[in-house]
């Protein structure tokens, strides 16, 4: 075999995984308005497990409605969400595959608002920058019942007969809400000096063990450095968590209770670094980002600015903080590989993983042990078939273009790069194909089954 090191089973605590290839989280707007899941979800997880990934990490899951970011995704906010999320585990697991539920919160980071919470909950009461998404500060009242929804999110998981949970402690969401030396400005005891902003997540750790055991597999997804000043000039900054703190709160969950550490970047997002892309398709983004106007206070004006000569501004602004397109894949290993050095735990790495010798190399120097992958198993979801038989790449590797990731507010996801196809009629049928089989069908007598 090829390339050996990617076949390589790998053991957490609690949890054996086939090989060392994750599909990493990725949110569509398949499910149905109320937070409850379908058949098409059940299709998208099933199409990753055939092709051969170790283990599936979940799309945002909300732990409860007022964390969701957009409506129509799976939630695990009740007790009556246990049995669909039993159907997406036993699915998965008929091919081998592992699955592992990101228990999620946006606080303040949105989408779309929906209906029943027009305003998030944060660690402060200043809306986001990016978007201009409203919310309030929480009470200690409202962070005693989050961290409870968190616990009560893994107990659901481990009922539903998964293989563990994610806390999604990354990107700008809830958890990073708190833990941001750039976003957290509470006075209290749950803001300030790093102890501080990072006791809300080590409460939900603790309350998630109480909760669960210690026998469950439970991960963290956390943005090693934050890069909060990355759009300084559309109003972000300061610059957010270091490296060293990020280590430092990764040693103080490791005690708490954690089994791995999942690495990736940024503040916010998507961010120029997450997920890294060639260019940003201002053109797509002019197209879908329409739908989220009415939600935030900065989002008309967003929309302006990817028309015409302001697109132009804006598609500069992205790409220079962004970088240089041949540094996508991997970039975030020098992070991954200093927290591997100082926690116990095996570490996950994310960003741009498409190529089987880069990936070989990084789990050969230790820089982490296992890869997470997007956007190239999207693209070509048998990717890990590929490098089975012996090929570095697929023919036609992912070109990060970011197409799937601005149209998902709005249409449902997959690749959008159309010159990865013989032509537009096939790309849409494959994105379409996540809805087949569709969730009931009827008999040659025109009854429903
Ligand atoms: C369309 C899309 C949806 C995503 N949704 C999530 C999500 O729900 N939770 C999360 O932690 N990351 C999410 N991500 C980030 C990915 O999991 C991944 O960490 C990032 O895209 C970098 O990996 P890649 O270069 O392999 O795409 C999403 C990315 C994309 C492109
Ligand atoms: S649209 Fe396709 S090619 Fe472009 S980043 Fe997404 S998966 Fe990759």
């Amino acid at each position: 075999m090829e390339y050996p090191a990617i076949f390589e089973p790998l053991r957490f605590r609690n949890l054996t995984v086939k090989n060392r290839i994750f599909r990493s989280n990725v949110s569509g707007r398949f499910d149905n308005y109320d937070g409850s899941g379908n058949q098409a979800r059940i299709n998208w997880e099933t199409k990753f497990a055939k092709g051969g990934v170790g283990a599936i990490i979940s799309s945002f899951v909300p732990v409860h409605l007022r964390g969701r970011i957009v409506p129509n995704y799976a939630m695990i906010d009740n007790d009556s969400r246990i049995p669909f999320w039993r159907a997406v585990g036993e699915a998965v697991h008929r091919h081998d595959c592992k699955f592992i539920l990101q228990l999620s919160h946006g606080g303040r980071q949105r989408d779309i608002n929906g209906i029943e919470y027009p305003k998030g909950l944060s660690s402060t009461d200043k809306s986001d920058p990016l978007h201009g998404f409203e919310c309030e500060r929480m009470t200690i009242a409202q962070i005693n019942e989050t961290v409870a929804q968190f616990a009560e999110g893994a107990r659901r998981a481990r009922e539903a007969g998964l293989d563990g949970v994610e806390l999604h402690g990354a990107n700008g969401y809830l958890i990073t809400q708190f833990l941001s030396s750039a976003i957290n400005d509470r006075k209290d005891e749950y803001g300030g000096p790093l102890e501080h902003r990072a006791r809300f997540v080590r409460e939900i750790v603790r309350a998630i063990r109480a909760r669960v055991g210690s026998d469950f597999h439970l991960q963290m997804k956390i943005s090693a450095q934050e890069f909060n000043d990355a759009l300084a000039p559309f109003g972000y900054g300061p610059s957010g968590n270091t490296l060293a703190e990020s280590i430092q709160v990764c040693k103080w969950l490791v005690e708490d209770g954690v089994d791995s550490l999942h690495i990736s970047t940024g503040s916010f997002f998507p961010h120029p670094r997450n997920p890294a892309g060639a260019d940003l398709p201002v053109e797509d983004l002019a197209r879908s980002y329409d739908t989220m106007i009415s939600n935030g206070e900065r989002t008309f004006a967003n929309f302006l600015l990817f028309h015409g000569t302001s697109g132009i501004v804006a598609r500069r602004a992205w790409n220079r903080a962004a970088g240089p397109p041949d540094e996508i894949e991997g970039k975030v290993l020098p992070d991954a590989r200093a927290i591997k050095a100082a926690v116990t735990v095996p570490v996950i790495c994310t960003g741009g993983f498409q190529t089987a010798s880069v990936i070989t190399k990084a789990l050969a120097s230790g820089d982490c042990d296992a890869v997470s992958i997007a956007r190239p198993l999207i693209a070509n979801n048998d990717l890990v078939e590929v490098w089975r038989r012996g090929q570095d790449r697929a023919d036609k590797p992912c070109t990060y273009c970011n197409r799937c990731l601005v149209n998902v507010v709005e249409n449902p996801l997959g690749c959008y790069e159309e010159s990865r196809f013989p032509s537009r009629d096939a790309m849409i049928a494959q994105i379409m194909s996540v809805f087949a089989p569709p969730p009931f069908s009827v008999d040659a007598a025109g009854v429903g089954v």
